[in-house]
């Protein structure tokens, strides 16, 4: 498993997220590429324990200051510690409205701050039922890169499902074979190249089909991720 990503979400407080970051800093089976996204009060602690270029933010604004209530700019999180950023994860888009648009500015605030982007994607269900998945990633994609220069930066395409996260159902290795090999073709009509990810119930009985499909280069892992024992499993299983 090259990469090996945790998004701790709003699921701990500060002094948990100091618990749990000082926990994984004492696994010596960690995967060389962890990054941890954390809750943006624990940032910088996390990132004294864990070390450089191993934290994350879970959103970023798409301006980097001004009156702006309530938002924190790439350059304020870089400052703070971060190296990499979340931008369009599924529960900006849905639970707080977050637009294509929208992202597609947040992805140029991280590409003009140096901070590593990893733009989320995904269909929902009724998509998927539907047969409109190749349309909704398309559009997710195209409208966040193309034309884009990212200056040479590497960044990362995470490919989440929104009817896998949170449910106990993943995406079976067919399905995302499939997912990955149209996301790479999409990527070349833009002339833009991307680690790509899977994220959505990810767990120590799975995360092994993962580690087993072309072109799926790392996982990027919810409420597993965010538990001693869940984690723990993982890493078991990975070694
Ligand atoms: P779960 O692993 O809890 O399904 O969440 C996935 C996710 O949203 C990671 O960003």
């Amino acid at each position: 498993m090259n990469y090996f990503f945790l998004n701790w979400k709003m699921y701990l407080d500060r002094d948990q997220s100091i618990v749990l970051a000082n926990h994984v800093a004492s696994k010596d089976t960690l995967p060389d590429n962890t990054v941890i996204f954390c809750n943006d009060l624990a940032l910088s602690e996390v990132k004294d324990i864990i070390g450089p270029e191993r934290v994350g933010t879970q959103n970023v604004a798409w301006v980097p200051a001004g009156a702006y209530t309530g938002a924190t700019s790439a350059h304020m999180y870089k400052q703070a510690g971060a190296t990499h950023a979340l931008v369009g994860h599924s529960e900006r888009r849905h639970i707080f409205n977050e637009t294509n648009i929208a992202i597609r500015k947040k992805m140029e605030a991280c590409v003009d701050t140096a901070l590593t982007p990893v733009l989320c994607i995904g269909e929902k269900k009724e998509q998927r039922d539907d047969g409109k998945w190749k349309e909704v990633l398309s559009e997710q994609l195209i409208l966040a890169l193309e034309d884009l220069d990212m200056k040479g930066q590497i960044f990362y395409v995470a490919y989440e499902p929104v009817w896998a996260i949170g449910t106990g159902v993943s995406c079976t290795s067919d399905m995302l074979q499939e997912v990955v090999d149209y996301i790479k073709q999409v990527l070349g009509t833009i002339n833009q190249n991307a680690i790509i990810l899977y994220g959505g119930s990810v767990s120590s009985t799975n995360i092994k089909d993962f580690d087993n499909i072309a072109g799926v280069d790392g996982v990027l892992i919810g409420s597993a991720g965010a538990k001693v024992e869940s984690l723990d499993s993982m890493l078991e299983v990975l070694q």
